[in-house]
């Protein structure tokens, strides 16, 4: 058989040979097919790519999460070394930013032992580039799983990550819940389809409210990203350290398909072109706590985005930017303030979950 040429052809193969896919296995495959998936041939990131995110917007954002880190590296009693993790760290911006703020704590860089979880090569690439540029001194290790980085206290830090997680759809029927499936047609188009099996459906978070989705309403379960924030939760309770998860999602579990493509800054039909447009849904918060609180570590917030940042001082930050820049400059910042906080840009939608050992204190950003 000959090599496929599209990811779309890779599908329809796979369909044909297994049947229909789960969402959450189109998905997988759709992002991290290991050469066809979006996030393996490609940096998608930035103004003429798909999107941008939180620390492409402004230094501040990373700046703020570095200053978060070496105060939580502080509480932890400013270990000689900890494993300062990224999960999907895009163009290492983040990173880099958190890096250059942090410097003002005396120890906490050359404490910090960096690793990126990244499956995509091209975005690795750019990740390598962006710490040798900012962070020379700086070791950096990067791993597939955040199961591979080595033993040791860690600061686990994951910005727009979990988004990219996959789900499980399942849609309410006059007969009980059944799997939303991904099939391909005799014309080599792919289309959703309902499972014939009833599924008797049990998560944790939802209790009582499932019996009030609507006939039709669609409920979306993520075992992958349970999975993960349970190893990162797992980790944190026996060795110590903390997280920070920031992503878009409702607090509560609640219906709704929020399955969605991006492709060059626009919404796209999720399965009109795979691994070529972005595919995410939103993060279920209440999982997330859920899986933390479960693994023994104490779970912060949510809080929105907007808050967390301002509790860390992100308006004096910006004072201080703007006051020293040129007008073009000053501007740049005053915009990029009100999309990362402001209600109707980043402010509320995103959100911020942290974890951290319970025997620390809290950390700043969580509450007044
Ligand atoms: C939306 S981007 C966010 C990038 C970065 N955190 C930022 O805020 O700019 C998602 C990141 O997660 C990575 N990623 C997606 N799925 C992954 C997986 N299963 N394991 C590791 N990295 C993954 C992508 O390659 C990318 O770096």
């Amino acid at each position: 058989m000959t090599e496929p040429l599209t990811l779309a052809e890779h599908l329809c193969r796979r369909i044909g040979a297994e049947g229909p896919l789960s969402v959450a296995e189109f998905m997988a495959d759709a992002l991290a097919h290991p050469t066809l998936g979006y996030y393996s041939t490609r940096d998608p990131l930035g103004a003429d790519g798909d999107f941008v995110t939180a620390p492409e917007v402004s230094q501040m954002f990373g700046e703020l999460v570095g200053l978060w880190s070496a105060l939580v590296w502080q509480t932890m009693g400013s270990p000689a070394s900890v494993r300062l993790i990224e999960l999907g760290p895009g163009r290492g911006t983040l990173m880099a930013d958190a890096l250059a703020a942090a410097r003002v704590v005396p120890g906490f860089v050359a404490a910090a032992r960096v690793h990126f979880v990244e499956i995509g090569p091209a975005l690795r690439a750019r990740q390598k580039e962006t710490m040798a540029a900012r962070a020379p001194q700086v070791a950096v290790e990067w791993h597939d799983f955040i199961g591979d980085v080595p033993e040791g206290p860690v600061i686990v830090l994951a910005n727009e990550f979990f988004d990219a997680m996959p789900v499980r759809q399942f849609k309410r029927s006059p007969d009980g819940w059944h799997e939303r499936l991904v099939d391909a047609t005799a014309d080599g188009r792919l289309v959703f389809a309902l499972s014939g099996v009833r599924q008797p459906l049990v998560p944790p978070t939802w209790d009582d409210t499932l019996g009030d989705v609507p006939e039709d309403g669609v409920i979306e379960v993520s075992p992958a990203a349970c999975a993960m924030a349970g190893l990162v939760a797992e980790r944190i309770a026996e060795r110590g350290g903390a997280a920070l998860i920031v992503d878009y999602g409702p607090e509560q579990s609640a219906p709704g398909d929020t399955l969605q493509a991006v492709r060059a800054h626009g919404f796209d039909d999720p399965l009109a072109a795979p691994g070529e447009a972005d595919l995410t849904a939103h993060v279920d918060f209440a999982a997330l706590a859920h899986v933390g609180a479960r693994a023994g570590v104490r779970v912060l917030g949510p809080v929105s985005q907007g808050a967390f940042l301002g509790r860390l001082g992100i308006g004096a930050r910006a004072e201080i930017l703007m006051r020293t820049a040129p007008p073009e400059v000053a501007r740049d910042v005053k915009l990029a303030l009100h999309r990362l906080c402001a209600p109707e840009a980043m402010g509320t939608l995103f959100k911020v979950l942290g974890y951290i050992h319970p025997a620390l204190p809290a950390p700043p950003g969580f509450a007044d």
